[in-house]
């Protein structure tokens, strides 16, 4: 992964005069288990080959500089005066040091550049990327001594607050703790987790990117979790014992919620989803990738028509692999609305894949696809 680390280091001497701190963080792809972080439910991310990354170094003063090598813009303030501004990048970090000061972190004056090759708005989360990088160098470079974990959730909580997206864990976490070929089974409750590894000689995976993000994605994402929310109210009132939608049943489901149509589409949606991983990834430790593609395929559906977080150009890209023989299980992949798709695909058919793709997505939709072909790679960490 080319992160142009001499670039940036002659960057910074320019800019600030020192030789900063380094941290990468990657972004990450999530197999199956789509909008269940934020019901106590399952996932299985990894971390990816496009990491962000933050450089940084201390100052004199209480000044925070910060410049971003994507857009060319540089944004500065005081530590005493920590907002929100009307420029998008600058949110993510900024709601990180906005979490240390809450927390009481002793924080002085920095400099920071922002860099990286994470494509942004791609449904990679370079959100989480730029949260969790910023967040491990400030820890490293004021030795706060802050855990894994913590950070994970100061990161998310940072989303919440200055993103105004009331995310799950999973990206942060599939973020900071990703290892090399190996995918997270985690449990979004109790935040256990084991790496599985993943065998898939002759496989790739495949990211198409529809090169859309629409305006939705964030207002929709919070409707949904009220939504299960709601759920889980109704079936609360005869079943005191779910805490959330991983502790509710189709049966209960149907006792409950009926009455409300959309409320019932959205939680079966959900709950059925947790199941469906659990089958997926017994096919995956057992190396049945044919059975574990089909389950994509399924979920896809299920996310697509009863959730109702995809696209018409999601939705395209997926039925247009269908009876593809080289792909063996494609979905849409993270909040929906736009971003990518994510495609198991036999490696010496991507080439033909691509461009078939390519030709049909422009004349259907008049966009460019994109597409990425990842290796699963190591969570956050310094590199100098
Ligand atoms: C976004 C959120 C995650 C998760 C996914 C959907 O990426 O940040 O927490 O909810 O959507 O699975």
């Amino acid at each position: 992964m080319d992160l142009h680390i001499e670039e940036v280091n002659r960057l910074f001497k320019e800019r600030y005069q020192s030789k900063p701190i380094i941290v990468v963080s990657p972004g990450r792809i999530n197999l199956i288990g789509e909008h269940t972080d934020y019901n106590e439910g399952f996932v299985l991310p990894a971390a990816i080959d496009k990491a962000i990354l933050v450089a940084i170094q201390k100052r004199d003063d209480n000044k925070v500089c910060l410049y971003a090598m994507e857009y060319g813009e540089e944004h500065n303030l005081t530590l005493d005066k920590v907002e929100k501004t009307t420029m998008h990048w600058p949110g993510y970090i900024l709601g990180i040091v906005d979490q240390l000061q809450k927390r009481g972190f002793p924080l002085q004056g920095f400099n920071l550049i922002l860099g990286g090759n994470v494509p942004i708005g791609a449904g990679v989360s370079s959100s989480a990327a730029v949260e969790c990088a910023t967040v491990f160098a400030l820890n490293e470079l004021f030795g706060f001594g802050i855990s894994k974990l913590d950070m994970v959730k100061i990161a998310q909580k940072a989303e919440h607050d200055f993103a105004g997206v009331m995310c799950g864990i999973m990206d942060q976490f599939a973020s900071m703790f990703g290892q090399e070929n190996k995918v997270i089974s985690l449990d979004c409750r109790s935040l256990e987790y084991e790496y599985f590894p993943i065998e898939m000689t002759g496989l790739k995976i495949v990211l198409l990117d529809t090169n859309v993000k629409h305006s939705l994605a964030s207002t929709e994402y919070n409707v949904r979790r009220q939504q299960c929310e709601r759920g889980v109210a109704m079936m609360q009132q005869k079943y005191p014992a779910v805490k959330s939608l991983r502790d509710a049943t189709i049966e209960m489901l149907d006792e409950c919620v009926k009455t409300e149509p959309l409320i019932y589409k959205r939680c079966k949606y959900v709950i059925e989803e947790n199941i469906r991983l659990q089958k997926a990834c017994k096919y995956l430790a057992a190396g049945d990738i044919k059975n574990f593609g089909k389950k994509m395929f399924e979920a896809h559906d299920a996310i697509s028509k009863e959730y109702e977080v995809s696209c018409k150009e999601l939705d395209y890209l997926v039925d247009q692999v269908r009876e593809d023989d080289a792909v063996l299980g494609a979905r849409m992949m993270g909040g929906g609305f736009g971003g990518c798709t994510i495609n198991l695909v036999k490696e010496e058919a991507i080439p033909a894949l691509v461009k078939r793709l390519s030709g049909i997505y422009k004349e259907a939709m008049g966009l460019d696809l994109k597409h990425y072909v990842i290796a699963i790679k190591d969570g956050t960490h310094r590199v100098q």
